[in-house]
This record gives structure tokens, C-alpha cells and sequence, in this order.
């Protein structure tokens, strides 16, 4: 995973829980050196001992985990890929649409990365259908905690189920916006 990933973990830690649950996190995760150079690629077996004796220094499951850095990681990365972001379209779905070709150019920035891959269709009874594919297995929690991240930004509140794909395996994220009738009801058209 790109080191980025590591950083802003390390940041979640240490702004929210401490510098020393961050020290204990490091050891427990043989961590070599805890400080990462952004834009090289580490093994993500390394981010896995980092997720993993987070979940023990925690005391949580190693999901929560994930979802609580996908809610932490758009408001970091905010901060160094703000125009990126900013470049997504201001509205929930011109963001989720806009998602694949923003990891496309995090394969360009990076070229031994292997961002996911995002598609989105809609349903006839109004329901979103966010496409995941990853070469990793596991870290749907991530996936689930941007997009509550972004909803909170927004104002906005999911109601998100998933499901693997019957085709492929991959994992499939329906998403409806509680209270509201529809997407349109905060996207309007035209
Ligand atoms: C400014 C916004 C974003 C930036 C700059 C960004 C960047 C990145 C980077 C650098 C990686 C590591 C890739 C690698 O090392 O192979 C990554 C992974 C990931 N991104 Fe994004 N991302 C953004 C938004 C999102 C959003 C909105 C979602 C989902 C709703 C998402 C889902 C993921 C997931 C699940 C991974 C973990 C790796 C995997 O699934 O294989 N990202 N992203």
C-alpha cells in the first residue's frame, strides 16, 4: 500500500487516542521504522499488523477498525489531495462516479500501487449499487466508512447493505439515502 495509507493511520492514532497508543501499536506491529515516505509503496502485509494490533490495542474488531479510517481518511487526505477531491463533483453521486477515474490517476501518480477499482449503477426502484473490485481481499469496512465519512460531510444520512456479486465475487455496495424518497431529493437534475 502506498505509505500515505500507513501515515494517515498513524495520524487517526495519535490525534485520537495518543502518541503512546501509537508507540504500542508500533511495537506490537514490529514496525521497523513508524514513519513512512508518502509516495513509496510498503508491503500491505505491514498495514495488516498495523490494522490488526490496532484491533487488539483497541479492543475492537479489526472491521471497526477499518471503518472508523475510512471515516478518519477523508477529512486526511483532504489535506494533501484537496484539489483532487474538490475536482469529484460536488454532489454524493458525481463523487462516487468520479471515484474510479480518481484512483486512475493515483495509478499514474504511482505506478506500482494498486488502487481498487469503483462502478456505479442505479436501480430501477432508486437505489445506488456502488461496484468494489480490489486485488485485496478484506477491506470493505474501508469502502463502508468513506462513504458514511462523506455522508456526514454532506449532511446526509445511508442506509448501506452488501452483498458479493454472484458473477465474480466482488463486493457490492447498495445504497439508499434514509428519509429521503430519492437521490434527486439531494442531487437535483438539471
Ligand atoms: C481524495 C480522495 C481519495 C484519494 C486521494 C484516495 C487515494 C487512495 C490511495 C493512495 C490508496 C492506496 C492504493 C494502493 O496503495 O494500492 C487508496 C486505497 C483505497 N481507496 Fe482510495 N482514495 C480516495 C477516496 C476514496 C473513496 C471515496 C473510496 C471509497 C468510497 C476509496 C476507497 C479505497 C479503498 C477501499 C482502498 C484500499 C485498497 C484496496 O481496496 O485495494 N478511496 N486510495
Amino acid at each position: 500500500m502506498v505509505g500515505i495509507i500507513n501515515n494517515a493511520i498513524a495520524d487517526l492514532v495519535v490525534q485520537r487516542f495518543g502518541e503512546s497508543v501509537w508507540e504500542a501499536v508500533a511495537e506490537r506491529a514490529r514496525l521497523e521504522c513508524p514513519v513512512y515516505d508518502s509516495t513509496r509503496n510498503y508491503d500491505d502485509a505491514e498495514t495488516m499488523r498495523i490494522v490488526e494490533a490496532l484491533s487488539v490495542e483497541l479492543a475492537i474488531a479489526a472491521e471497526d477498525v477499518l471503518f472508523v479510517f475510512g471515516k478518519w481518511w477523508i477529512g486526511y487526505s483532504e489535506k494533501t489531495y484537496g484539489a483532487l477531491l474538490r475536482m469529484s463533483g460536488d454532489s454524493f453521486l458525481d463523487c462516487l462516479m468520479s471515484l474510479d477515474a480518481l484512483h486512475g490517476r493515483i495509478k499514474m501518480a504511482f505506478p506500482d500501487s494498486h488502487p481498487p477499482s469503483f462502478r456505479v449503477a442505479r436501480t430501477e426502484d432508486g437505489r445506488i449499487l456502488l461496484h468494489y473490485q480490489s486485488v485485496r481481499a478484506g477491506l470493505g469496512s474501508i469502502v463502508r466508512g468513506i462513504l458514511v465519512g462523506i455522508a456526514d460531510n454532506m449532511g446526509i444520512t445511508l442506509q448501506i447493505t452488501e452483498h458479493d456479486d454472484p458473477i465474480d465475487g466482488h463486493r457490492v455496495f447498495e445504497i439508499q439515502p434514509s428519509g429521503l424518497g430519492s437521490w434527486d431529493a439531494i442531487n437535483p437534475v438539471g
